[in-house]
């Protein structure tokens, strides 16, 4: 190997290395956003989930979610409690996100609207506690009157309790309603008061990323338009957010919102990068999407969403953002339409956006979607129409691959047009044997990496998906950050990404390769070279009958029900034509179709691993 030091090769992207953030795997509500009750509006559709009222000895209560004469209209719903007769008093309970954890010496914030339409139940008491009955803290609500009134209290905590419920304690006969129950840690990220879990935004801060794309991912778009993500309910008071549920199957508070969002990215100076509902629900979960005569209100969105960031006080929506505390612009320099969206559906909603952007804001950069896998139709009419239509200037890209797919791609961008849009890489991962974060999956992902860098004049950004996954609220693995009520922790694919950021060179110097010998193993049977694409017919054509002949096989198009790519691990034996997994599993990998394998399509990549 010869390197050249005395010659500068192409620059390396100052922003390759960034961060993608959804509300996945209980990433934002139970997770960095800081709040430790669930369901603090009773606006879930059941309204009393995560809620649980009972007598403690023999009261007669009755309770029941209203939603006449609430604190907003935004969130209508609040809890009234009846007690008929008191005996040793009532317990309306929350048990957080899977259970809430406070710890010794630290101090929280109990925050709730409270209101006594008869004027009984003046005081409560509050506490959490373990199911053993420990007690960590407690405090009471005093003055309650017959009018809405917000309670805020600041405690600290006598003892650690760290699978806990917050119990509110009613021992008086009347009525009391309750709205917006929220409890917080006073410790959060910079100490805000509807702040973000300090250890998961400094394990996220610590990475250090050039950028920080949000709010997802699949969110931004819902799986119908009715729980598409809308910037617009993200901001403002809590309880001017409206609670609705989010693709992955969990209710979103909103309580982290855009302009948290644009002040974490402040923080840590990260260029914001929203991604914007472009006027499609999920297409991979066939949602709906909206009349091209009704689109501008989205438009309208995405041009208020560029004011909100950038606009001075001076201007309708940067004045929002001045009240909302943040007088000085943001900055904001990207804005991508829509996630995974593609065809001509997609194409012809994206247009309108664009052209509406670049009429009034020339120097945003606009991202547009290649859709949901690394090749196919999907992306090259993605990337055709973007091409001739020069309507983009970031094509996002998104693949979870098997490993080998990244180690046989570390040149996926060397014959990348120079004069086109630039890549951003907006979601990857290596997916191993059962979709772990481990070594192998960290070390496909770093020669990946060096190939994103060598390229790095295509390739702009870069940001592994997704970020965050909760202990036992886990939708979809791998991600770089873990986490549970008491803790976080790094994997071995974070510290990839960390030590890749903190080491990136400024300049990519040429390097000369020379050898001698051929790699004869790339020669299958003359048919097919390495990495070469055979269909189904041609694989049939494979005569591979003894061990000697077994093939790994490297597979990719088998589908599954959610109509995306799984990837599994293991032998594949070919006999006549007919393929079938063996027990032994070393070194070999393909992609399965549907859990039973009665459906999939396949297209393959095979290399010789044994024999002649
Ligand atoms: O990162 C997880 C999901 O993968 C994202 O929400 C979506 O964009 C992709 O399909």
């Amino acid at each position: 190997i010869s390197i050249d030091v005395n010659k500068k090769g192409i620059a390396i992207s100052p922003m390759l290395y960034g961060a993608f953030f959804e509300d996945i795997n209980s990433g934002a509500d139970g997770g960095l956003y800081a709040e430790l009750v669930q369901n603090r509006s009773f606006e879930f559709p059941d309204g009393l989930q995560s809620w649980d009222i009972s007598a403690i000895g023999n009261d007669k209560v009755e309770f029941s979610v209203e939603d006449k004469g609430s604190i907003s209209s935004k969130n209508p719903h609040y809890l009234r409690v009846q007690v008929n007769k008191i005996d040793k008093g009532v317990k309306i309970v929350n048990y957080g996100y899977n259970g809430i954890t406070i710890k010794s010496g630290e101090s929280y914030r109990l925050s709730l609207y409270a209101r006594t339409p008869n004027n009984k139940i003046n005081t409560i008491i509050a506490t959490i506690e373990d199911d053993n009955g420990k007690i960590g803290a407690k405090v009471e609500v005093k003055g309650i009157t017959n009018a809405w009134k917000q309670y805020e209290l600041t405690f600290k905590a006598a003892n650690t309790i760290s699978d806990g419920q917050l119990v509110i304690k009613v021992a008086k006969e009347g009525i009391l309603d309750l709205d917006m129950v929220s409890l917080f840690p006073q410790k959060t990220w910079k100490n805000r008061k509807n702040g973000l879990r300090y250890d998961i935004a400094k394990l996220i801060a610590d990475l250090k990323p050039a950028f920080l794309r949000f709010p997802g991912g699949c969110i931004v778009e819902g799986r119908t338009m009715a729980t598409a993500y809308r910037w617009k309910n993200t901001i403002g008071d809590i309880s001017e957010r409206p609670t609705i549920e989010n693709l992955w199957g969990y209710y979103q508070s909103f309580g982290l919102g855009f302009y948290e969002y644009f002040q974490f990215c402040e923080d840590i100076g990260a260029e914001p990068v929203p991604v914007i509902n472009c006027g499609m629900a999920c297409q991979a979960r066939n949602g709906d999407m909206i009349d091209l005569n009704r689109l501008d209100e989205y438009i309208q969105d995405a041009l208020d969403l560029i004011e909100f960031a950038n606009g001075d006080v001076n201007t309708k929506w940067g004045f929002v953002r001045a009240k909302l505390g943040h007088p000085k612009p943001f900055n904001l320099k990207f804005i991508a339409i829509g996630n995974e969206q593609w065809g001509t559906d997609y194409y012809i909603r994206y247009e309108k956006f664009y052209d509406a952007i670049k009429k009034k804001y020339p120097n945003i950069k606009v991202i547009f979607a290649a859709g949901p896998a690394p090749s196919g139709k999907i992306f090259d009419d993605a990337w055709t129409w973007a091409k001739t239509t020069k309507k983009a200037d970031i094509i996002d890209e998104h693949y979870y691959m098997a490993l080998e797919w990244f180690l046989m791609n570390t040149d996926r961008y060397s014959t990348y047009d120079r004069k086109g849009p630039k890549v951003f890489v907006g979601e990857y991962a290596a997916h191993g044997l059962g979709r772990r974060n481990n070594l192998e999956a960290a070390l496909a992902e770093a020669a990946y990496l060096l190939g994103l860098e060598k390229n790095s004049d295509v390739v702009l950004m870069a940001s592994y998906a997704p970020l965050l996954a909760k202990q036992y609220a886990t939708q979809w693995e791998p991600t770089l950050i873990k986490f549970n009520n008491e803790m976080a922790y790094a994997t071995p694919n974070y510290y990839v990404q960390k030590i890749f950021n903190e080491n990136k060179g400024k300049y990519i110097l040429p390097i000369t390769l020379k050898t001698t010998s051929s790699n004869k193993s790339a020669d299958i049977t003359g048919m097919v070279g390495l990495g070469t694409w055979i269909t189904e017919a041609e694989f049939k054509d494979f005569k591979v009958i003894d061990n000697k002949t077994r093939r790994t096989l490297f597979a990719d198009n088998f589908k599954d029900s959610y109509g995306k790519w799984q990837i599994v691990r293991g032998m594949w034996n070919i006999e006549n034509g007919i393929f079938s997994q063996t027990s032994n599993a070393e070194n070999c990998y393909a992609v399965a179709g549907d859990s039973n394998w009665s459906n999939y399509t396949i297209q393959v990549k095979a290399r010789k691993v044994s024999g002649n």
